[in-house]
């Protein structure tokens, strides 16, 4: 690992992600923007105050290079996400190139064992799914999680449903990946049970009090002939366990008839379960309202609660937890606190500031490392194709039909023989059709024809 734990990166997260070394990051969550065409401002009284971006991009909002370097590395996304341009618009396309040039190195980075998780909503959460699958492959997507922010929101019910979800998309870089699954089992909260564990534990004990459930113990298919297959209590059955298994439960009082001639169940009490288990529709953890003592005035701060959440899930103590889009460092505090190493990266010069000040409202008193710049980048590898290719918006300049990166090739528009110059005004991409058909000399008659819809005859 070619960086130390507890910096924050000032800059573009690009050419820091493409400074670390590959296969060294445990875990990544990233909460970028949401291509949400809005600008967020932190309030000038706040402790954030001065950090803001925007999130809404257009094809200028891009070096053109993109184009040509996701269009090589990863030529099938380039395609959907041009597809993206057709059903939703050049703004979706360009919000996908930002992220795609930026998830492909998230994927190196990462170790085979490790685990992102993209923090979106549904402004682009289903074209992101889509980029995610062309770049991870679709079999290690591992979950959706909805996560309801439970904020009153200003819905117009007028026009339909309030929105109060975000969406979480996790995966994982390989089939062998980091799993906790403490971290989604809750504990039952004894005096505010939800109703389907009230429904479940609805017998209480005379005398202790304690609630209680009566289990099924027989076996899913009734079998005669099994060695499982005894009396209990009066009733032959299958039963899921051998006999001897039964008589110590029997002894220890677990085994209840509830009248003779029942089929005998096994009591569990609430009190020695671990808890609930979550499922991928998370309710319990309410944002942060103006009023929350964690909120220090950054827009779209997200809870402690919810990052620690994840990195319980997908990461040990001592792994290394990466945010590309840290704000004001909320990932960064979680991961210390739960003795896992961290690395943070912004554009806004406000993340160090607020991952100092907010280390130490949490007592913790580690000196923050603060880079600008970015570690030695591992390759460097633009070329002017890439350049034009993003200039042209992976169209070919003869045909005008969107063309794999690797079937175009740099073209003189005057040719150097007839003096023309070898700068960019002077060059284009062309297919491989479009080029054949000038080099034998019917340049740009039939390349005029085509483009107006022409017939060659
Ligand atoms: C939605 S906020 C993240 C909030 C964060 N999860 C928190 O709890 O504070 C997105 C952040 O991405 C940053 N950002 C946008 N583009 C970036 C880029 N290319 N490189 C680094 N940071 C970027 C913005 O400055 C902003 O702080
Ligand atoms: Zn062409």
């Amino acid at each position: 690992m070619n960086v130390e734990n507890r910096t924050i990166f000032e800059g573009d997260n690009l050419y820091v992600l493409r400074g670390l070394d590959a296969d060294t990051i445990d875990l990544i969550y990233l909460d970028p923007p949401f291509n949400s065409n809005r600008t967020f401002e932190a309030a000038t009284e706040s402790e954030a105050a001065g950090a803001a971006f925007k999130d809404s991009w257009t094809p200028n909002d891009l070096d053109s290079a993109w184009h040509g370097e996701l269009a090589e590395k990863a030529p099938d996304l380039y395609h959907a996400i041009s597809t993206a341009e057709f059903t939703h618009g050049t703004s979706m396309k360009a919000y996908l190139i930002m992220m795609g040039i930026r998830m492909l190195e998230m994927y190196r980075i990462l170790k085979p064992t490790g685990t992102l998780y993209l923090h979106c909503d549904d402004n682009a959460s289903h074209y992101l799914k889509m980029m995610m699958d062309g770049i991870f492959g679709k079999d290690n997507f591992r979950n959706e999680i909805i996560w309801q922010r439970a904020v009153t929101s200003k819905g117009n019910l007028k026009k339909g449903l309030a929105r109060d979800s975000d969406l979480i998309l996790r995966y994982s870089k390989s089939n062998d990946f980091v799993w906790n699954p403490e971290a989604v089992t809750i504990p039952y909260d004894m005096q505010d049970l939800d109703e389907k564990t009230k429904r479940q534990y609805y017998y209480v004990e005379p005398g202790t009090g304690r609630l209680v459930s009566h289990t099924s113990i027989t076996a899913q298919t009734q079998n005669p002939d099994s060695h499982l297959t005894y009396d209990v209590m009066g009733v032959t059955r299958t039963w899921r366990w051998s006999e001897s298994r039964m008589l110590k439960e029997i002894e220890a009082g677990r085994v209840v008839q509830t009248r003779p001639g029942n089929v005998p169940r096994y009591k569990r009490y609430l009190d020695e379960q671990k808890g609930k288990t979550l499922n991928n529709i998370w309710v319990d953890i309410p944002n942060l309202t103006a009023r929350n003592k964690e909120r220090i005035g950054y827009p779209t701060q997200k809870p402690i609660a919810l990052l620690e959440r994840i990195i319980r899930a997908s990461s040990n103590p001592g792994n290394m937890v990466l945010d590309p889009f840290c704000g004001c460092a909320t990932t960064c505090i979680a991961a210390e606190r739960l003795q896992r190493h961290w690395i943070g990266i912004d554009l806004s010069p406000e993340s160090f500031k607020l991952a100092k000040l907010r280390l130490e409202q949490h007592g913790i008193t580690k000196q923050v490392i603060h880079r600008k710049g970015h570690p030695q980048i591992y390759q460097q590898e633009r070329t002017l194709k890439h350049t034009l290719f993003g200039r042209q918006e992976g169209r070919c300049d003869g045909c005008q039909t969107l063309s794999a990166f690797r079937n175009m090739t740099v073209d003189h528009i005057v040719a150097r023989s007839q003096s023309g110059t070898d700068t960019s005004d002077n060059l284009q991409l062309l297919c491989g059709t479009c080029k054949l058909m000038k080099e034998h000399g019917i340049q740009d008659q039939p390349i005029h024809l085509l483009k107006n819809g022409g017939i060659l005859s």
